[in-house]
């Protein structure tokens, strides 16, 4: 009757794509023949199952993200673009990189991606936007850090502007020679650093100071190959302030972060998170009860504990979430509930609310959390373990209940109360399928209470 459950999972990396990636991977020393690689096998975009955690610049300002293309309110042409491209719906990273990057006034973004993301096509859509096609000099600037890569990019440029035909697209790559003074009238420039470098300060060829979008992709791979991230720093060095800058990077090793950090000022930071690594930064507990009472209790124990930060309460149906509510406001906790029969506008209230501290705790069902991102939630609790709908352990929607936690490094805290011998099988399941461990907890021992909150 409640249908709580994710409603748009996605798909997992298909077993080729997959098998030819970790063959791609045992020559690391190549990261750009990689990369191109794995562009070339693609045809579709790959739907990975990773979720995508969004630092925003200000964390006050609400966060976007859309489900269709036709949200953005793209120009006709680059709509049709789109769709010709094969495009139907936004994939994860462009649900939430899109709104960024068409803003106005633009917004900085380092975003990890990797191929298949549909990273390529997100940022291709951000500079024809902000093309403005009357004015017949450069405005975009995208640097790639091989020959091949940036005519990869190229290509997807000239699909995606194919309906808008008044934009024109230049390689700025090695071969393509030019004469000394003489502005080009080409909107959008893609080409290698060495080039690009060369057609702005030596050639001359284009206006700095009239750029208005900048995107370096592949940063990893870039900063791999000796000179080009001078060149870049350089590069981003002569482009007005409010030139908006975009950075991609498959990998975010410190090294890379580094760089990133040197050529977005003030970014937004998208990354995506490996089910490995969400799990690592929490700490995950079960408490032993026999009945939805027994949980309450054992709830109020801990009370002190969850409400030192905010957390979230996840109930299995309606019924028990309200029935919850209703014992704690009589314990005289303030809690908030979200319920699925609620409108819209009531719901945006109450996750407003709780996104303030307004109340500490929200307790909840999986259909009404979705899309809530609240960054202080460092607690979530499984009053019922997740189940899909014939019963199994749902081990997909214990990820995402509890990946709210642990976010950017912090540590986040898990306590699933457990019920019987059913539910006890589930939490076994879940724990064998994320292989880590479980821990049991005594909510009457104070001291271990204590402890889980340190
Ligand atoms: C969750 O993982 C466990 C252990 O790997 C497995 O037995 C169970 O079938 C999984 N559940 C679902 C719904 O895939």
């Amino acid at each position: 009757e409640d249908g709580d459950k994710f409603d748009e999972e996605e798909k997992g990396v298909s077993t080729d794509t997959q098998t030819f990636m970790a063959l791609c991977s045992c020559v690391p020393e190549d990261r750009a023949t990689q990369s191109l690689l794995n562009k070339l096998i693609r045809c579709s975009l790959v739907n990975n199952t990773n979720q995508v955690e969004v630092l925003q610049r200000d964390p006050n300002s609400p966060l976007y993200s859309v489900k269709t293309f036709e949200e953005l309110r793209l120009k006709p042409q680059l709509l049709q673009g789109v769709y010709g491209m094969g495009f139907n719906r936004p994939s994860k990273i462009q649900e939430n990189a899109l709104p960024m990057m068409l803003a106005e006034p633009p917004q900085n973004l380092i975003a990890q991606s990797q191929s298949g993301t549909g990273k390529t096509a997100a940022f291709v859509l951000a500079m024809l936007s902000h093309v403005d096609p009357a004015n017949k000099w450069t405005q975009c600037l995208c640097i790639s850090p091989t020959y091949e890569l940036a005519v990869q990019t190229g290509k997807v440029v000239e699909q995606m502007g194919k309906f808008y035909p008044e934009v024109k697209l230049a390689y700025a790559i090695r071969g393509n020679r030019m004469e000394r003074g003489n502005k080009i009238q080409q909107q959008v420039v893609i080409g290698t650093p060495g080039t690009v470098f060369d057609w702005l300060l030596k050639l001359k060829l284009m206006d700095p100071k009239k750029i208005r979008v900048f995107v370096l992709d592949e940063a990893d791979v870039m900063i791999a190959t000796q000179g080009h991230q001078d060149q870049s720093i350089r590069i981003q060095r002569i482009l007005p302030r409010d030139c908006q800058m975009l950075l991609f990077s498959a990998t975010f090793e410190d090294t890379v972060w580094k760089f990133a950090g040197r050529i977005v000022p003030d970014p937004n930071v998208i990354k995506l998170k490996r089910e490995e690594e969400t799990l690592d930064t929490i700490k995950q507990y079960y408490v032993l009860c026999h009945n939805k009472e027994d949980k309450f209790c054992a709830l109020c124990n801990i009370y002190g504990v969850i409400t030192i930060a905010q957390a979230m309460i996840f109930c299995h149906t309606r019924k028990i979430a309200a029935w919850l509510a209703g014992q704690m406001s009589k314990e005289g906790h303030q809690v908030a509930l979200l319920s699925g029969e609620m409108t819209v506008e009531q719901r945006a209230a109450v996750i407003q609310r709780f996104r303030e501290g307004k109340e500490k705790v929200l307790i909840t069902t999986n259909v009404c959390a979705r899309g809530i991102d609240v960054e202080q939630v460092s607690v979530v609790i499984n009053f019922d373990l997740p189940l899909d709908k014939e019963g199994n352990p749902d081990n997909k929607t214990y990820l995402h209940r509890i990946g709210r936690t642990g976010r950017f490094g912090k540590r986040g805290l898990a306590i699933n109360m457990v019920d019987g011998e059913y539910s006890m099988g589930v939490l076994k399941a879940i724990e064998k399928h994320f292989n880590k461990k479980i821990v049991k907890l005594d909510t009457d021992d104070l001291d271990e209470i204590e402890k889980i909150a340190n």
